[in-house]
């Protein structure tokens, strides 16, 4: 079989029989399935997706407008991924989970603005479970309801969504239309085949193929900006999820702090402390938000620490960086470095304490009439004037935060604060105006996260504060007059902490 393409040699580990009989007796004799009470329930969030949907379109009047969930991401050889939607997806559909892969959003333009104001319909386009009188059901290992159970028809989605469904081989066609008169725009960055069939109906109808994705006046990436910057502000809905996304993942420290003894015990105790985090992500939620910071020791001075193979030592700090996405795809974002001991060193103490006071400070700038930036601002003063109270700064505090002097970030490289929504860096494509330089509103959510990270080998300061790494973080609604602070349940100050692990850990334990 020297001649077999390599394409094909995957499936000589097994070998599915290829008989008419027995492709005939596999379709036959099926009974009725019981109904699945969910398959056609209305999702909480369809009537606020509904809205948004309305609202973007409104943006773009006699436009076609393509949001693909996405492909399913191979992992390796013939394995995928779970399939996540694209976060414009889930946002402008209400599907969450793992909903649906290749299906693409089409926001069709109406020839007259109805009464109702109403510019486009939304219109769902995508693969519906195979019957069983067809191959696919029992040969299709991606799709086939014998290889990844129950998936939904046409009318289910139309019922879940309130969108119009149809089958994804309408889709080219549907791109097609009026080619030339619409102008087609397509978030490129969800789904490459979708993309690439936008591009070539577009070049069919005389158009080019898509502009460079820098040009600002793109019609693709003016439609990406568009949809980032539609979640800026949450709704109640959105507010809803966030909150039960903060409740479960407060629910995982206390998993952690509780399992600490575990981890100490293990060689690799920072995997024990992730697997503890991620299992009750699994359990409670959709799973985890991004991958896991579990930092022990010197680790929590590496910014991205995900690797979490060393051990957590008693004496040491412990950083969890965590966050539970729900079902509804919307995540939390917190971090706490607690003692692994329980009780924090002097030194350990003061460069605790110094964070949370940034993140108070950062926290009394969190209002409407302020700007993002400002948040940022009142962090970094503390910063500075803490490193400069340990006699830490080369210059004063007040030369570190001028613009040219910056010394101070040598110890906090990165920002205070990101949107967070459906994606934990939520509406990243949002332009700098609406962003960094915007006026705060109600309904914004975002982190408030200072650190101090002394690196074991950093000579500009004593000793006793190398591989200190802290990070506090917290996920804050910004309300009509001030800001809630989503995450308060979970105990900040270095007494509250102390006290926290007391009574989560039995007394027994040894310490
Ligand atoms: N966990 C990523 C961040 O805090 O931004
Ligand atoms: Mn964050
Ligand atoms: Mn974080």
């Amino acid at each position: 079989m020297d001649d077999q393409p390599l394409t094909e040699r995957g499936d000589n580990r097994s070998r599915r029989p290829q008989s008419a009989a027995f492709k005939r007796f596999m379709t036959e004799d099926w009974g009725p399935v019981d109904p699945d009470p969910a398959a056609a329930k209305r999702l909480a969030g369809a009537d606020s997706a509904a809205l948004r949907r309305r609202q973007l379109a409104n943006r773009f009047p006699g436009d076609r407008l393509v949001f693909p969930a996405g492909q399913l991401a191979r992992r390796s050889n013939d394995t995928d991924y779970r399939f996540r939607p694209h976060s414009a997806f889930a946002h402008l559909t209400g599907l969450g989970q793992d909903h649906e892969p290749e299906a693409v959003l089409v926001l069709e333009p109406l020839p007259d603005a109805q009464a109702a104001g109403d510019t486009h319909e939304a219109v769902l386009y995508l693969r519906p479970a195979a019957t069983r009188e067809t191959a696919e059901f029992y040969s299709d290992a991606r799709y086939g309801e014998f290889w990844v159970g129950r998936r939904p028809s046409l009318a289910d989605v139309a019922a879940q969504t309130g969108i119009r469904a149809e089958h994804l081989g309408q889709l080219r066609d549907a791109l097609a239309k009026d080619a030339g008169q619409v102008q087609l725009r397509v978030l490129r960055e969800a789904d490459q085949i979708v993309t690439a069939m936008a591009d070539q109906v577009r070049a069919e109808a005389g158009a080019q193929p898509g502009p460079p994705q820098e040009a600002p006046d793109d019609p693709d990436a003016k439609l990406a900006e568009a949809a980032s910057e539609a979640r800026l502000v949450k709704d109640a809905h959105e507010i809803g999820q966030l909150r039960l996304a903060v409740a479960a993942t407060i629910e995982g420290f206390e998993r952690v702090a509780r399992g600490l003894d575990q981890a100490v015990a293990h060689r690799r105790g920072e995997r024990v402390v992730e697997a503890s985090f991620e299992a009750g992500a699994r359990v409670e939620g959709n799973g985890l938000g991004y991958e896991t910071i579990a930092a022990a020791g010197p680790h929590a001075t590496t910014l991205h620490w995900i690797k979490n193979n060393g051990p957590v030592r008693p004496g040491d700090l412990l950083l969890l960086d965590a966050g539970v996405e729900v079902d509804s795809l919307y995540t939390a974002d917190l971090t706490r470095t607690i003692p692994v001991s329980g009780r924090y060193s002097p030194v350990q103490r003061r460069v605790w304490e110094a964070v949370v006071d940034a993140a108070d400070a950062a926290f009394a700038a969190a209002r409407p009439g302020n700007r993002f930036r400002d948040v940022h601002d009142a962090a970094m003063v503390v910063i500075a004037e803490r490193l400069e109270e340990w006699g830490l700064l080369p210059v004063t505090a007040a030369e570190a935060l001028a613009a040219d002097g910056q010394q101070h970030r040598r110890w906090m490289v990165h920002g205070t604060s990101h949107h967070l929504g459906l994606d934990v860096h939520d509406c990243a494509q949002a332009r700098q105006e609406l962003y960094m330089d915007s006026l705060l509103e109600p309904g914004m959510v975002f982190t408030i996260e200072p650190g101090l990270y002394f690196k074991p080998e950093d000579l500009a300061v004593p000793e006793e504060y190398r591989g200190i790494g802290c990070r506090c973080e917290d996920d804050i609604l910004i309300t009509a007059d001030g800001a809630e602070n989503l995450s308060a349940a979970l105990p900040r100050r270095a007494e509250a902490i102390e006290a926290w692990m007391a009574a989560l850990r039995p007394p027994a334990s040894p310490r």
